[in-house]
């Protein structure tokens, strides 16, 4: 009797947050699963691995900093001699740079004083590159580098997910009649909220390259979250990593092409 292969997932920014948990979850539901486990520094790799298998059989640490492209080809080096392939690519890692500034800018309106008349444009320049070198640069350099290793997935079909934000959704923005405008109006967050629409037009160009070849390429919104990333304001990561996983795990009668939370379909 042959047994069949285990389904290899890789999770970029899974040492601790939203990426946590969503390889926590996929390992405690998905026996046929092995997680590897994306940190950029190796040793947050290892401890956090350690904390979610123990036994080191199902989820393994891998060193990947998405900012770094000699780092992503060493992990699919890695990928490709110790597995050949790679079923399922979630790109979560990411970063806002932009609470300092908010913070900055409304504490000085609350002492009554005056806002800063020119803009620092080096600053923003450097917190908008800073921004899309993970959010976006990051998540097509490796998605494109690890391409090769989906091809041969032994997995049917194989998935990416791109983890964006309902901040990325031009159509909430502009619906004022939408639940979440408020919500997602303030802050602004236009470094955060413009690199995340950019990797939803990711999403679906992986979505329409791969159509044919029945792969499912999704992205999903956390919603506001307690991790670092927020500075702890937010709902449990564990729920925000419900329909990450399960775009993860999607069959082949799964959808591809969509935005969604765990509540349905989110507006383009
Ligand atoms: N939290 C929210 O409210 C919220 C809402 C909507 C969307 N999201 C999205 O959810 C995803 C996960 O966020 P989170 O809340 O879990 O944040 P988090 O707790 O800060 O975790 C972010 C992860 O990304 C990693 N990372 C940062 N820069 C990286 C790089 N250059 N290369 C590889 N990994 C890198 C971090 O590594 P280190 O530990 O080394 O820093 C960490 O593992 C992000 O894409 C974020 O935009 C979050």
């Amino acid at each position: 009797m042959t047994t069949a292969p285990r389904t290899i997932v890789l999770i970029t920014g899974a040492n601790q947050g939203i990426g946590f948990e969503v390889a926590k979850a996929i390992h405690s539901v998905h026996k046929d699963y092995h997680i590897l486990l994306g940190s950029r520094d190796a040793e947050r790799g290892v401890k956090a691995a350690a904390e979610i298998d123990p036994t080191g059989t199902s989820v393994e640490p891998i060193t990947i900093d998405v900012t770094d492209d000699a780092s992503i080809e060493k992990a699919a080096e890695q990928v490709a001699s110790n597995h050949g392939r790679l079923d399922v690519l979630v790109n979560n890692a990411g970063i806002n740079n932009e609470f300092e500034l908010f913070w900055g800018a409304q504490e000085k309106q609350k002492n009554g004083e005056a806002q800063d008349e020119k803009p620092n444009l080096s600053q923003l320049r450097q917190l908008y590159r800073e921004a899309y070198e993970v959010n976006l640069f990051g998540a097509a350099a490796t998605t494109e580098v690890f391409i090769p290793l989906l091809e041969k997935a032994a997995a049917s079909p194989p998935r990416i997910v791109f983890v964006s934000s309902h901040t990325g959704s031009l159509a909430i923005r502009t619906d004022p009649s939408h639940e979440m405008f408020s919500k997602m109006s303030r802050p602004s967050f236009p470094i955060y909220r413009s690199s995340k629409a950019a990797l939803n037009m990711l999403t679906l160009h992986y979505a329409a390259q791969f159509k044919d070849q029945g792969w499912k390429v999704n992205a999903s919104c956390p919603n506001l979250t307690a991790t670092n990333f927020s500075h702890g304001i937010g709902r449990p990561a564990s729920e925000s990593a419900v329909n990450i996983v399960r775009l993860a795990t999607l069959g082949a009668d799964g959808e591809s092409g969509l935005y969604s939370d765990e509540n349905g379909v989110v507006p383009w």
